[in-house]
């Protein structure tokens, strides 16, 4: 059994990891609860942000820990929200207003809205650093459906599917996932 800490407060993110890495091998334990102070993501891509997170967790606990970063990178809007997926309408930002903000910023492009998700996740002991990657591919809906999920599920159609990620169940969303496939790899590398 690995215990491990998951560096996030973001309970959807924490649902899908638990259930990616799995009860039997992994005691996992997230940042809700745990009295730290804010991580600073001041990097300018999803691995030195998954690096940092993973980093000052490690340093502050000495536990070892998980971390991912991930976003949206929208084809029309050159690559926007990407990094800052989390706070796209502003720090502080709800899954609604972003999804707005969203909205409103594709409004005047026509055709299909091309988007991809990305995660890289990564593992930090003090000694050894491991990361992975994984993408899914898909479409921004114009009005959002769906109640499972996070983030901008509710506006995201993987490609082949009829729905968006938030109509997947978590096992249907756990098979394709960039995070699933990520967590996948990376649970392969720290195994
Ligand atoms: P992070 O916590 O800094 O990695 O920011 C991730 C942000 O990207 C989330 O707050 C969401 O806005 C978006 N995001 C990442 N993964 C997903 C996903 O699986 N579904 C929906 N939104 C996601």
């Amino acid at each position: 059994m690995r215990h491990l800490i998951f560096a996030s407060k973001n309970k959807g993110k924490i649902f899908e990891v638990s259930k990616i890495l799995g009860k039997q091998d992994f005691d996992i334990v997230s940042l809700l609860g745990i009295d730290l102070p804010d991580i600073i993501e001041s990097g300018s891509t999803f691995e030195e942000n998954a690096k940092i997170k993973a980093e000052t967790v490690f340093n502050n606990l000495e536990i070892p820990t998980i971390a991912d970063d991930s976003g949206l990178v929208v084809e029309q809007l050159d690559g926007r929200p990407g990094v800052y997926s989390a706070r796209y309408s502003g720090e502080g930002a709800t899954d609604k207003e972003n999804n707005e903000k969203l909205l409103l910023e594709l409004r005047n492009f026509p055709g299909k809205h091309k988007a991809k998700y990305v995660c890289v996740a990564v593992y930090y002991d003090g000694k050894n650093y491991f990361s992975a990657y994984g993408e899914i591919h898909g479409e921004i809906i114009k009005e959002g459906k769906g109640n499972n999920g996070f983030g901008y599920d509710p506006l995201f159609v993987p490609d082949g599917y009829k729905k968006t990620m938030a109509q997947l169940t978590i096992e249907e969303k756990n098979k394709i996932s960039h995070r699933a496939i990520a967590f996948n790899e990376l649970k392969k590398l720290i195994k």
